[in-house]
């Protein structure tokens, strides 16, 4: 089905939606644009790197009566009665809470092990339990490690490189392990390096674009991990909020029970995307116009190229992803300039 018919029937028939993880980067947008569609949304989640403000920032951009349908709870899913809970009555639920970025998952594995495989065998059994229609994760590109295949395939995974990319797979396998053993199925979306509104940039676990946009509009140096020629396939937001409604409302047998990459299938390395950037922010701070970065050591644990063949989540979610990169850059530049 398309993504915009998709949408008029969950226009016409709203249903009940969990996000977990709903004030993070990924999760906000989730419920923000849930709620534009007039759905019932139950969000979760600890603040442990996620923030009040951007709940907030949901409120002004959705009507009063949209907002009305959101009920927020404050809690872990570390915690079962509290995963339980946000289960019941649920048609949907769309699991983003967890620690992101491999540096921190280097630093604290027993942390990123607690949050993201405690957490979301918790989320699993009380959504089984609970009944729900569909459970869609956030898994992981991450998860291709060290095969060095390109674009990168579902079946075709190497070792990984980082606790964080473990706890990611294990995701993958206690989905798969459920569907077996219980008939519960799900989908995990495996995203590539998502970026745009509300992405935060500060702190040390920080993401690149997010840090990028600060650092040239407040006039701060730029550093690349190693020689800037490591590539990614970045994609916006809003493609990773289409692939979660698509595959939450999936209901052909063929398409449930499996992973699927979320991407766009472009490349782009990390000089190509400084300059990128510095041409969005000189439209805000003509003097970012001439910066170079700095080049600093490669940073452990990081794959060397990624880039997703999205054909899967094409051919069975119907996933069509709308905007490519240098719009995305446009609009999330836009959006940094105003609210940094
Ligand atoms: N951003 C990316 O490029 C990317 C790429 C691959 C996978 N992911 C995955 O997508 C998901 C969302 O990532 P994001 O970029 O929005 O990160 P984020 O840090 O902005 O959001 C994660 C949210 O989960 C909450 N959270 C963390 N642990 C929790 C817990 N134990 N109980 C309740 N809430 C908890 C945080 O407070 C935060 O609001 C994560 O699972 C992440 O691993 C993100």
């Amino acid at each position: 089905m398309k993504y915009d018919d998709v949408c008029d029937d969950l226009r016409a028939h709203p249903r009940a939606w969990l996000v977990t993880g709903a004030a993070g980067f990924i999760g906000s947008n989730l419920v923000e644009t849930l709620l534009a569609l007039d759905q019932t949304v139950t969000g979760l989640d600890n603040f442990s790197t996620g923030y009040r403000r951007n709940l907030e920032m949901i409120r002004e951009n959705v009507s009063p009566a949209q907002w009305a349908r959101f009920c927020f709870v404050e809690g872990d899913v570390r915690d079962l009665a509290q995963c339980r809970a946000v289960c019941g009555g649920v048609d949907y639920v769309l699991h983003e809470a967890a620690l992101g970025s491999v540096p921190r998952s280097i630093e604290d594995p027993l942390l990123s092990n607690s949050n993201n495989i405690d957490g979301f065998l918790n989320m699993l059994v009380a959504a089984r339990d609970a009944g729900v229609r569909n459970f869609v994760y956030a898994a992981s590109s991450s998860t291709y490690g060290d095969d060095p295949g390109l674009p990168k395939v579902e079946e075709r995974i190497g070792a990984p490189l980082s606790p964080y990319a473990v706890t990611k797979y294990v995701n993958e396998l206690y989905a798969d392990v459920f569907n077996r053993c219980y008939g519960f199925s799900s989908i995990g979306l495996r995203y590539f390096n998502v970026f745009g509104k509300r992405q935060d940039p500060n702190g040390a676990y920080a993401a690149v674009i997010p840090v990028w946009f600060a650092a040239l509009l407040k006039g701060l140096p730029v550093r690349i991990n190693g020689d800037g020629e490591t590539s990614r396939d970045f994609c916006h937001i809003a493609n990773t909020v289409q692939a979660n409604i698509l595959a939450a409302c999936a209901s052909e047998p063929e398409a449930r029970g499996k992973v699927y990459n979320v991407a766009v299938s472009d490349r782009t390395t990390l000089n190509e995307l400084f300059y990128a950037i510095r041409d969005e922010v000189a439209r805000h701070n003509p003097k970012a116009a001439n910066v170079e970065p700095e080049y600093g050591p490669f940073r452990p644990g990081d794959v060397r190229h990624s880039q997703a063949d999205i054909s899967r989540a094409k051919k069975l979610l119907g996933y069509a992803p709308q905007i490519r990169v240098p719009q995305g850059l446009r609009l999330s530049g836009d959006w940094y300039a105003k609210n940094l």
